[in-house]
């Protein structure tokens, strides 16, 4: 089966018809349609197919001396893959690109007569955009022990449902959730593909690049609670309207963004009770604030909560601030990063090397980071857009990531990769 023939399989799955964009969450029924996409392509590849503890999804391509072994414990696997779910209304590309190529490039190496030394796997990681219960990567932080189990359980989403309740819904055991050492042990890389969510390699004008490194980044919930009354009869003096200060602190992270080199974005708002002639009773809004370093987004976030607590202040309306998800700086593995770079370059005098790029975007490879060495491959998107119906990848473009990722799996799965040892602090290639 051809890349575009398997791209095209999954492409109508959890499209809304309205928008053109995706709405793929975790443990509804898209999701569930999603897994069984998964599962049928693990199998039209005879690939050992399982969900893990964290309703994470795993393909193994395993080999002859290792297949009885637990999965892929103890030989060295190599993992390629990323999430299958969705921002609302997001684009096709962002997750199941990896996903599809991963198995495409598995179909390549079988193509070509490659018979890997080791396992190699392609998985699809839960909930990694936190659309339904507000934590990035929330299936990638379990297994990685990142997020404590009981207070994963516990999240819940718009309707109050909690992930246990809708794990559970789906047929999973939230009892069991959490990390599993036993499969990460197992692992010696684990290389995701990525549509670039931004135009680094367009600009270059590459097809294919090199993750170097993740911006720090996070997410705040930020609840304005003032007092609901008649739109068309209290005075302006005798208001505790939560909108008045949620609209001052928008105004501030920007200016707070431009004055750090950051960003910071609210994009999500729930005002209550929402009735055109009702002053609000509360403000519900989520921050999502990255910085290329550590100290800018601190600075960043320290001058937006200090200007969403004065002006709260000033309308008489209390604040509530809680941070829903951090991620830390990512520095992806340099030696696995150059070993890739290595076997891409194809650059003789007249081609150039392939870009390495930074990137602000949150990926599962950058929870996994801290756990397997880990790499990421961006495939080139002309306009940058993303989270969006209109991101768009070039069948030609998806056609190169595919190969590379193929090759960069022959060279870490193949006979001449020394088994790779985990060196305190970093990586083992
Ligand atoms: O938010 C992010 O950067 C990623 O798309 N989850
Ligand atoms: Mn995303
Ligand atoms: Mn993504």
């Amino acid at each position: 089966m051809s890349f575009t023939e398997l791209w095209e399989s999954l492409l109508p799955v959890g499209r809304d018809a309205a928008t053109g964009g995706y709405r793929r969450f975790a443990w509804t029924e898209e999701d569930a349609a999603c897994r069984g996409w998964f599962i049928r392509a693990a199998a039209e590849r005879k690939l050992r197919s399982h969900p893990d503890r964290n309703g994470n999804l795993w393909a193994w391509w395993d080999q002859p001396r290792t297949a009885s072994g637990p999965r892929g414990s103890g030989a060295g696997a190599v993992v390629t893959g990323s999430h299958l779910d969705s921002v609302p209304d997001g684009g096709a590309f962002d997750g199941p690109l990896g996903v599809v190529s991963g198995f495409a490039a598995l179909d390549l190496l079988r193509a070509r007569g490659f018979a890997p030394a080791r396992p190699i796997a392609v998985a699809a990681f839960c909930e990694e955009e936190g659309a339904r219960f507000g934590v990035a990567c929330l299936g990638s932080r379990l297994l990685a022990g990142a997020i404590d189990p009981r207070a994963a359980r516990a999240l819940r989403d718009g309707d109050g449902v909690t992930f246990a309740e809708a794990m559970a819904a789906a047929g999973y055991d939230p009892g069991r959730i959490g990390p599993d050492d036993g499969l990460l042990g197992g692992i010696s890389a684990f290389v995701e593909l990525h549509i670039e969510q931004g135009r680094g390699l367009e600009d270059l004008g590459a097809p294919v690049g090199i993750a170097e490194a993740i911006w720090p980044h996070g997410r705040w919930r930020l609840d304005f609670t003032g007092r609901a009354d008649h739109a068309g009869t209290t005075k302006l003096a005798d208001r505790s309207d939560p909108v008045l200060p949620f609209a001052a602190t928008v105004i501030s992270a920007r200016q707070a963004a431009a004055n750090h080199r950051a960003l910071a974005t609210f994009g999500k708002v729930t005002a209550l009770p929402g009735a055109a002639n009702a002053i609000c009773a509360s403000v519900s809004a989520w921050l999502d604030a990255r910085a290329p370093t550590r100290a800018l987004l601190d600075a960043t976030v320290a001058e937006i909560l200090v200007m969403a607590e004065r002006a709260s202040h000033k309308h008489r309306v209390r604040l509530r601030e809680r941070q829903e998800s951090f991620t830390p700086t990512v520095e992806f593995d340099a030696r696995l990063r150059n070993r890739l770079a290595a076997t891409l370059d194809t650059s003789g005098p007249d081609s150039p090397a392939v870009p390495v790029l930074a990137t602000g975007a949150g990926h599962d490879a950058g929870v996994l980071a801290a756990r397997v060495p880990t790499a990421m491959l961006f495939v080139r998107n002309p306009s940058g857009v993303s989270h969006s119906p209109a991101e768009h990848a070039e069948a030609a473009d998806c056609e190169a990531g595919v190969t590379a990722l193929a090759d960069v799996l022959a060279d870490l799965a193949g006979t001449g990769a020394a088994p790779p040892r985990r060196t305190q602090g970093g990586g083992g290639w």
